[in-house]
């Protein structure tokens, strides 16, 4: 292949054109990007590796075994070509140019967007807002949707298990109106308890905000049947899902949830870019969250009026690079097939849980029915900053901490946990990494 070929191949993943087709209904072709055949029977966990470059990485002179994909996932070549790609090639602002360049940069931007759509299967393009992460996204909808609709008296509910961005946007909104923040409890096993989640329900009750998996925990919460109750009392539902997008087929129609946010960090794309997608009826009468360039349709002393939505809540020069890296992880997602991967994932999560509960004194926390990606434990006698510590020497790297949840270690009477999350390209062999580097844990401490 030329490199000119290259290019053209890398563009056309990219999304940017060579013909005149309607920017945000253009469906770009997928290319194989690691030239894999991607209809194999059996999932090529070496194959997939390969893709991503960091994994060859040595660490402390060991090979890395990277169990840390919770906090973020690595990334696969075609990911950081499609940087250098924007960089080199087009780099530009978006939806301001007439010059080829901005063109370029503006299609490829707004081709993410449509891939996003197709990633969470939602109805339309227009209801994918490009953010910093989901952090953001769960801040623009408690300042947007929550400042404009929440009163005195009213109620946001949560669950005990929410990661601290899906508590404090929340607090701070329930603070500034006088409405009450209520948290639905969970069982020793970190799942929710349901009944106690629909008593706390009621008709002052009008954000539901969950994560769709606990990041502490591994729990998958069920969404649909949640959106379910809530809707009963006419509440909106947030759904928290950068631990469920790198896992779990998302679906935004059959969730029925309103709003549902991902961080592209975690679903191996780059950092400092997410989604928030929002039904397109409640984004058009959001006001908007901040202001600046390109959120405006005309703008007067007198009176300023805003753009039509996602741009509405786009304000200033969007994260461009990123988005487009972020394109790239999801045509790289598309391209790899849903359930392989997820079934190896299972079973390494199910493979990992086995081999650890029968080590003494490791204790699991978080052992719900229905989990994903994440396994926290705790060594008795040692201090989870130190487990990590020894891990690492060992080149695996873990998680130690409470995981921006405190509120989840309170409720399982611990500081701190050791978290191993796992992502596709992990392997049987670097959990007896993990199972052989925690004896080694316990032995120095015995
Ligand atoms: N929220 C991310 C984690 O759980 C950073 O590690």
């Amino acid at each position: 292949m030329t490199s000119e070929e290259g290019r053209r191949n890398l563009s056309s993943r990219l999304g940017i054109p060579d013909g005149n087709e309607p920017m945000t209904t253009t469906v770009h072709p997928i290319t194989k990007a690691s030239g894999r055949k991607v209809k194999s029977p059996a999932f090529n966990v070496e194959a997939v590796r390969a893709d991503f470059p960091i994994l060859k990485e040595k660490v402390h002179g060991k090979p890395l075994v990277y169990l840390d994909n919770a906090a973020t996932s690595q990334k696969p070549r075609v990911v950081v070509d499609a940087l250098m790609s924007f960089y080199t090639e087009f780099c530009s602002n978006v939806h301001r140019g007439v010059h080829e360049l901005s063109e370029r940069a503006t299609r490829a931007y707004e081709a993410a967007r449509v891939k996003a759509q197709r990633f969470l299967n939602a109805r339309e393009a227009r209801e994918i807002v490009f953010v910093r992460g989901t952090t953001e996204a769960i801040n623009l909808v408690a300042a947007s949707f929550g400042r404009a609709n929440l009163r005195a008296g009213d109620e946001v509910l949560i669950t005990a298990m929410e990661h601290h961005s899906n508590i404090v946007p929340w607090q701070l909104l329930t603070e500034e109106k006088g409405a009450r923040l209520t948290v639905a409890p969970i069982n020793d096993r970190g799942e929710l308890i349901f009944d106690e989640f629909e008593k706390r329900l009621g008709t002052e009750t009008r954000i539901v905000a969950v994560a769709h998996v606990s990041n502490a925990l591994g729990t998958v919460n069920p969404v649909a049947r949640i959106v379910q109750a809530a809707k009963r009392v006419g509440a909106v539902v947030v759904v928290d899902g950068a631990q469920a997008a790198p896992h779990l087929k998302i679906d935004v129609q059959t969730l029925g949830a309103d709003f549902y946010a991902f961080s592209s960090h975690k679903v191996f794309g780059p950092t400092g870019v997410g989604v928030l997608w929002g039904r397109a009826e409640l984004l058009e009468a959001m006001p908007p969250y901040q202001g600046g360039g390109d959120m405006i349709r005309s703008v007067r002393f007198e009176k300023t009026t805003y753009n039509d939505i996602p741009y509405k809540f786009e304000a200033g020069t969007p994260n461009i690079a990123d988005v487009v890296g972020l394109g790239a992880a999801l045509d790289y997602l598309r391209e790899l097939g849903f359930e392989r991967p997820a079934e190896h994932e299972r079973a390494l999560l199910a493979y990992a849980t086995q081999q650890i509960e029968k080590i003494p004194g490791v204790r699991i926390i978080g052992t719900a029915r229905e989990k994903a990606g994440v396994l926290s434990f705790v060594i008795e006698g040692v201090h989870p900053h130190d487990a990590g510590t020894l891990l690492d020497q060992e080149g695996i790297a873990v998680r130690t901490g409470h995981h921006c949840a405190q509120p989840v270690m309170e409720r399982f009477g611990v500081p701190a946990t050791t978290r191993a999350s796992f992502a596709f390209y992990n392997t049987r062999e670097e959990v007896d990494a993990l199972v052989r580097g925690i004896h080694r844990v316990k032995e120095m401490f015995a």
